[in-house]
C-alpha cells in the first residue's frame, strides 16, 4: 500500500517533469495537419474562454496566432480542471495536449488538453469589446496586446527590415547621428528645447546635417533615429516623437534621389507583403493592392499640382502650402505613390539647391502615399554654395554660430549630394490603412499625452 503510494508519487513527479520538459511550440507551429494526433506543449494568454457541461473551451493567443484548447473534466488531473475553470481572460497558461482537427475552431485545429497549468492569473481585464479611444490610450500598456496592434507592430518591423536590407544591398552604411543637437534643420516653431548642462540644446528634428557630414568618408549613409517635432495641433498625421529613416549620398542629384526613394519604398512594401500577408488581412488591407507598388512613381511639378487642385475646386495659388486636405485630393484616386517636385523656395528649408530651370523653386521632392494618405518622404538635392546658405540663414534670423561646422563641409572638397527623410509611422499608416498615426507606434507622444 505504502509502496503503491510512493510509486504513484514518483510517477506524479515524473509527470510534472515531463510537463516542464515537453518542447513548447508556437501556436502557428501547432496549427498544421502533420501535428494531428501528436502531443504538443503550447503556452500563451487566454484570449477568450467559456465552459459548458464539464468542458472548458479556451482560446489561447501568442505572438503567432490563436488556438482553441479544450479542457475536459476527467481528461486532466482534477486540480488542472479546477484551474482551467477559474482562468479568466489574459491569464497566462501552459498546456500539454493532443492536436485534433476541428472545423469550428479558429485555424481549423484544437488542442485537447491532458495538462493545464495556470502560470499567472489575471484580474478582470479592464478592456472589453467597446471602449472609447481615450480609455484605450490610457490603457495603452494593455491595449498593445490586441491583435490589431500586434499586427501593426509586426508589419512595421518588416517594413523597416526591408528598408535596412535594401540599403545594405545597395552599398549604404548605417550610422548613428546624435539626438541632442544645436541645429534646427526644419521649422523652428516645432523645436523641443532642453536644458543641457549650463546651456540650451534641442532634440533632433532630423539627422540630415550629420548625415551630410558623413558622406565625405562613407559616400552613402543612412540612419534610423527618433525625431522630435513640437507639433501643437492635433492631427491624424503628426506625432511629437516619430521614427525617421534618413539617407544621404554623395554624387547624387535630385533625380537620382527620387530613384533611391521609389526603389527603397517598393522594397519595404514588398518585404511586408511577403512576410506579413496574414497581418495585413487581419487589418483588412488587401495585400494585392500593395503588390502594385513598383517603380517608377509619377513625378508632378508643384505647378501642375496647383492646377490640378484648382480644377478640383481648391482655393490655392502659387505659394500655397500643401496640407493634408490638398495631399488627399492629389492622391485619393492613385494606387501608387507620386512625387511632387520643385516647390517654391518660401515653402521649404534653407539647405535645398536652387532649381536652375526655375529660380523660384528648389530641386526637391515630397513623396505622397496613395489613397489619400499624403506625404511620407521629404527630400532634396543640397545647396553647396556657402554664400547662398549664409544669406538664407540670415534671412531666417538664425545665428551663424551653431552652423559653422555645417558651413565647413562645403569648404573641404564639396560634392553634389542629396538625401531624404522617410517618416516610418507615416509609411506604416498607409500600408496598414490606419485612420490615425498614433496606432503606428506602441506609445504615441502627442501634445496631450506622455502617459503611459
Ligand atoms: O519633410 P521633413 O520635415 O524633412 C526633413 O526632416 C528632412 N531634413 C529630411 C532629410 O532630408 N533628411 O520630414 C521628413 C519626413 C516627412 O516626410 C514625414 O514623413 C515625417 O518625416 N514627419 C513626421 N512624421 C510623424 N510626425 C511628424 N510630426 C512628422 N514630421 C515629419
Ligand atoms: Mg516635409
Amino acid at each position: 500500500m505504502e509502496l503503491d503510494k510512493s510509486i504513484a508519487a514518483v510517477a506524479k513527479g515524473l509527470y510534472a517533469v515531463v510537463l516542464f520538459c515537453i518542447q513548447m511550440q508556437s501556436i502557428k507551429e501547432v496549427l498544421s495537419k502533420d501535428q494531428v494526433g501528436k502531443k504538443v506543449g503550447v503556452r500563451g494568454w487566454i484570449y477568450r474562454t467559456r465552459s459548458s457541461g464539464g468542458i472548458v473551451f479556451a482560446v489561447l493567443r501568442d505572438s503567432t496566432g490563436l488556438v482553441q484548447v479544450t479542457v475536459k473534466k476527467g481528461a486532466v488531473p482534477d486540480a488542472d480542471f479546477e484551474s482551467s475553470t477559474k482562468a479568466g481572460i489574459e491569464s497566462s497558461v501552459e498546456i500539454e495536449g493532443e492536436v485534433a482537427e476541428d472545423k469550428r475552431a479558429p485555424g481549423g485545429y484544437e488542442v485537447r488538453a491532458s495538462r493545464f497549468k495556470l502560470v499567472g492569473a489575471s484580474e478582470a481585464f479592464p478592456i472589453t469589446e467597446y471602449q472609447s479611444t481615450e480609455l484605450l490610450l490610457d490603457l495603452r500598456h494593455l491595449w498593445i496586446r490586441s491583435r490589431e496592434q500586434t499586427a501593426v507592430t509586426k508589419i512595421k518591423a518588416s517594413l523597416v527590415r526591408g528598408g535596412r536590407e535594401w540599403f545594405h544591398d545597395n552599398g549604404y552604411t548605417e550610422v548613428n547621428p546624435p539626438i541632442v543637437t544645436g541645429v534646427c534643420p526644419e521649422d523652428s516653431t516645432t523645436l523641443f528645447q532642453l536644458k543641457y548642462f549650463d546651456r540650451i540644446a534641442y532634440l533632433s528634428q532630423s539627422a540630415q546635417f550629420y548625415l551630410e557630414s558623413l558622406i565625405y568618408s562613407l559616400e552613402k549613409v543612412y540612419a534610423i533615429t527618433p525625431s522630435f517635432r513640437a507639433e501643437k495641433s492635433r492631427t491624424p498625421r503628426h506625432l511629437a516623437e516619430y521614427w525617421h529613416m534618413e539617407m544621404e549620398a554623395a554624387w547624387v542629384d535630385n533625380d537620382g534621389n527620387m530613384k533611391v526613394q521609389e526603389e527603397l519604398v517598393s522594397a519595404m512594401v514588398r518585404n511586408a507583403v511577403s512576410e506579413c500577408s496574414d497581418e495585413l488581412k487581419l487589418l483588412k488591407r488587401d495585400p494585392a493592392t500593395l503588390k502594385k507598388i513598383e517603380p517608377p512613381f509619377d513625378r508632378m511639378k508643384y505647378e501642375e499640382a496647383m492646377e490640378f487642385l484648382q480644377k478640383k475646386g481648391h482655393d490655392v495659388s502659387w505659394g500655397s502650402d500643401l496640407g493634408a486636405v490638398e495631399e488627399r485630393t492629389l492622391t485619393v484616386d492613385r494606387e501608387v505613390p507620386v512625387f511632387v517636385i520643385n516647390y517654391p523656395k518660401e515653402l521649404k528649408p534653407f539647405y535645398m539647391k536652387e532649381n536652375p530651370e526655375d529660380s523660384r523653386t528648389y530641386k526637391n521632392s515630397d513623396m505622397l502615399a496613395p489613397e489619400g494618405f499624403g506625404e511620407i518622404i521629404g527630400g532634396s538635392e543640397r545647396e553647396t554654395d556657402n554664400a547662398l546658405i549664409i544669406e538664407r540663414l540670415r534671412d531666417k534670423g538664425e545665428s551663424l554660430d551653431s552652423y559653422q561646422w555645417y558651413l565647413d563641409l562645403r569648404k573641404y572638397g564639396s560634392v553634389p549630394h542629396s538625401g531624404f527623410g522617410l517618416g516610418i509611422e507615416r509609411i506604416v499608416t498607409w500600408v496598414c490603412k490606419l485612420e490615425h498615426i498614433r496606432d503606428a507606434i506602441p506609445y504615441p507622444r502627442t501634445v496631450a499625452r506622455v502617459y503611459p
